[in-house]
């Protein structure tokens, strides 16, 4: 990560007519394939020529999706088009386009999780079948980059609670570890050693359990694409980006905290909690403030807001912590 700013010049937005109503959509297609009547449904776009729908059922009506505390009225999803091509997946490479132009190359299918460590259930499973007994719902959450970008991104996917209660986790479980997928012949940057591969994430047990931490197949009710972590990513709304680990392959239990990517790389830069805390800057920048992508005008920055607007939702995980050691 850098501290550039990023840019996405205005010729790189998709013009609205390429878009169509999501809600035609989401009644549409989706509901057709699925057989799911559907609820509540976004003003969200999505453009006709987005991944495949959702192999599996989804529910909007069961979504408790909505941005909480939406700041102001600009609080509108970004586009898929800005969502699916301006991104940060080094396995791919280190410019913000280069995953979009380079990750169709990844075969996601067949795909299997396993899991391991701290729980009663332990194995490796499907992909299918590790989804099986769970709806998916959307959540419309902001996306905040440590380097002090921010997007609005309607995923689906279902609750890490489920999951993790589906394990039977054992009392020694305190943490969940997450690893990528370590595959060089399809992920060029693993043959890089800018990062230690493979990818890896954490989170404290009780983090993991809050309603927020969301397990995500799926972007604008289709499926997840490769660039954006297919075909299962973290989802963690309050922390800084980098904690959505992508293409999960493995997830363990623990007693001690895990090690984390880039924790491991920067240690002075990067925290093991990387709570979005506009009160603590980064070595070199300010998170103070941050660039909403879309934002027709650039320069005008907006507050970043503690744990990303989510405090209410989070901050009683950290009473009692001084997070400026804990970043
Ligand atoms: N997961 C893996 N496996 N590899 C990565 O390089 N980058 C992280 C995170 N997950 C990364 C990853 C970072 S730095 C960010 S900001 C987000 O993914 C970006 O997610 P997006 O591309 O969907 O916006």
């Amino acid at each position: 990560m850098t501290t550039r700013v990023p840019r996405i010049a205005p010729s790189e937005i998709t013009p609205p007519q390429v878009y169509f109503n999501r809600r035609a959509f989401l009644t549409g297609a989706l509901a057709a394939a699925t057989g799911v009547a559907l609820g509540r449904a976004t003003a969200a776009v999505v453009p006709a020529a987005a991944g495949a729908p959702l192999p599996y059922t989804f529910d909007a009506a069961e979504s408790v999706g909505a941005l909480v505390h939406a700041p102001d009225q600009n609080e509108k999803p970004n586009t898929w088009y800005q969502i699916t091509h301006f991104n940060n997946y080094y396995e791919f490479g280190t410019s913000k386009t280069d995953p979009a132009e380079r990750a169709g190359r990844l075969q996601t299918r067949p795909w299997s999780i396993t899991i391991a460590g701290e729980a009663e259930h332990t194995g490796t499973f499907a992909l299918e079948d590790f989804l099986k007994p769970y709806a998916l719902e959307e959540r419309i959450y902001r996306f905040r980059c440590v380097e002090a970008w921010s997007m609005v991104i309607p995923w689906v996917g279902i609750p890490l609670r489920a999951v993790l209660d589906r394990l039977k986790l054992t009392s020694r479980a305190k943490y969940v570890a997450f690893e990528s997928l370590y595959r060089p012949s399809e992920m060029p940057g693993q043959n890089v050693p800018i990062l230690e591969w493979p990818y890896r994430e954490g989170l404290r047990i009780d983090e993991a359990m809050n309603p927020l931490a969301f397990m995500v197949v799926g972007l604008y009710g289709r499926v997840l694409p490769n660039q954006n972590g297919a075909p299962l990513r973290l989802i963690v709304p309050w922390k800084y980006g980098f904690k959505g680990i992508k293409a999960i392959v493995r997830i363990t239990l623990t007693e001690t905290q895990p090690p984390t990517t880039w924790s491991l790389a920067r240690p002075d830069y990067y925290g093991f909690y990387a709570n979005v805390n506009p009160n603590v800057p980064t070595p070199g920048w300010s998170q103070e403030s941050e660039l909403r992508i879309g934002n027709p005008f650039f320069h005008q920055r907006q507050k970043t807001l503690m744990f990303n607007g989510y405090a209410r939702e989070v901050a009683h995980l950290y009473k009692g912590m001084n997070l400026r050691e804990y970043f």
